[in-house]
């Protein structure tokens, strides 16, 4: 992906001129049974003092149509929707979460990628039983301001409790937003993928099963794929008009590579919010629990598109690996006069991004990934794999020695990527999931400027985390 390349500063985007040079057809771009997408319902604040938002938010099984024209699915839902609401805040606030747990299990709710107290972290370390309520309460720093989701996060569980419905998105707004305050209109896009029986339920295989077997080797994926909940749903987008899109991946396994044929796109953010400047990149590979925000402009009918990407063992690798997928139809819609383009002009900057400062680095370690263990481990949560101390900066060189990609997770801080597989990263961003393609290795520095606590890191495969790739890492003064 060295074809990226950033975008003058300053630039004034104008879209003004009709179709790019390059537009190949794309076969029934606009589907005439295709919904327009819809988002999941924005959780309610249920407070009244300012600077404090207060939600419930309370996980139970349901009975839902996943599919139009389907059957009643069993699942397990937050608040009776699948995706969970959607927590929208502000940096700055003091979130309040009341959880409850009305599942017949013991779950937790894990905010992933945020910076908060070790003991709100919604970790396995702290299991909520079944029939019980749990206040997850912290405040979001300045600067925090990005895409983030929450699933759960008990012993064992993971990959089913996501399978069954449980997740959701959790935006965080900076008040000086450069995009916001060119009002460009946003969409959320969650991508699920499931898998389904002859039932039309939820499918599991038998764990004795082979099934088993290749879903523990590649992580679980299904022959359905999701956005927001919905198969291959429709966004309009007006001729010239331009779109800001959170995309969080909240799939098991699934690595999503994303297009639009024949044209760039512009990413402006990752996990941890937005980039100094956007990039033009002719795709984003998008590991699973990862997120990226793309600009995406109105223009002619074209898809949203999930290409192939190998991410795994050749004994493992599914038959239909190399087929592109559409996610979603993009609907253009015509030019209804000048004012429908808007000549747009970017901030030099859209907010700046430090480079952590490496001259000063307290430990260097090497984490090694292989099939199902890091550092040749299985998890033990009574065991303490790595002790750092807070108010110091780490590098990390996260070696992947096996032949299949494994996405790292660190929980509770946002690193800064140096290179990966050798090449020096070209800008600064923040990110928690980094993916490590098979048989190489990837930098990260992080800083650790609070919360004392134990947290994990692990590969996010689902599969692979249940089955104990990972590890703990405790933060003492
Ligand atoms: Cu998305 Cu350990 O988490
Ligand atoms: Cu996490
Ligand atoms: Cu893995």
């Amino acid at each position: 992906m060295n074809t990226r390349r950033v975008l003058a500063a300053a630039v004034t985007i104008t879209f003004a001129t009709g179709l790019p040079a390059r537009q190949p057809h794309v076969a029934a771009a606009t589907h005439a049974l295709s919904d327009t997408l819809r988002e999941p319902p924005l959780l309610r604040n249920r407070s009244r003092v300012p600077g404090v938002v207060e939600f419930d938010l309370t996980a139970a099984p349901a009975k839902l149509r996943l599919i139009p024209g389907g059957p009643l699915v069993n699942v397990y839902a937050y608040n009776g929707s699948v995706p969970g609401p959607t927590i929208d805040v502000r940096e700055g606030d003091s979130v309040v979460i009341h959880f409850h747990n009305e599942l017949p299990e013991t779950s937790t709710v894990h905010w992933h990628g945020l910076h908060l107290p070790a003991d709100m972290d919604g970790s396995v370390l702290e299991p909520i039983p079944p029939g019980t309520t749990y206040d997850y309460a912290f405040r979001l720093a300045r600067g925090s301001a990005g895409t983030y989701w929450y699933h759960p996060h008990p012993d064992v569980r993971s990959t089913y409790q996501v399978a069954m419905g449980l997740f959701g998105a959790f935006i965080v707004r900076a008040a000086d937003d450069p995009l916001a305050a060119q009002r460009i209109p946003e969409k959320l896009l969650i991508l699920s993928d499931n898998r389904f029986g002859a039932d039309g339920q939820v499918e599991f295989p038998d764990p004795r099963s082979i099934t088993a077997e290749i879903d523990l080797e590649n992580g679980r994926e299904g022959n359905v794929l999701f956005v927001n909940g919905q198969v291959a749903p429709t966004i309009p987008i007006a001729h010239g008009a331009l779109q800001r899109w959170r995309i969080v991946n909240a799939s098991a396994a699934r690595v999503y590579r994303l297009a639009l044929p024949g044209r760039p796109l512009i990413k402006v953010g990752t996990d941890g919010g937005l980039f100094e400047h956007p990039v033009e990149v002719p795709d984003v590979i998008l590991a699973n629990s990862g997120r990226v925000e793309l600009l995406v402009r109105g223009d002619s009918s074209t898809v949203l598109q999930d290409l192939p990407y190998d991410r795994y063992m050749p004994q493992t690798r599914p038959p239909d690996w190399d087929s592109t997928r559409t996610l979603l139809y993009v609907r253009g819609g015509r030019v209804t006069g000048a004012s429908a383009v808007r000549p747009l002009s970017m901030p030099a900057v859209l907010r700046p991004i430090p480079t952590l400062d490496t001259t000063l680095v307290a430990a260097r370690r090497v984490i090694v990934m292989s099939q199902g263990q890091l550092d040749g481990k299985r998890m033990d949560m009574h065991r303490i794999d790595i002790r750092a101390r807070l108010n110091t900066t780490e590098i990390w060189t996260i070696q992947n020695v096996v032949g299949m990609d494994h996405p790292f997770h660190l929980h509770g801080f946002q690193a800064q990527v140096l290179d990966r597989g050798g090449v020096p990263e070209p800008f600064p961003s923040w990110n928690d999931t980094v993916n490590i393609p098979k048989h190489s290795s990837v930098r990260i520095v992080v800083r650790f400027d609070d919360y004392p606590g134990r947290w994990m890191y692990h590969c996010h495969i689902l599969d692979h985390e249940d089955e104990g790739m990972m590890g703990v890492l405790e933060l003492s003064n």
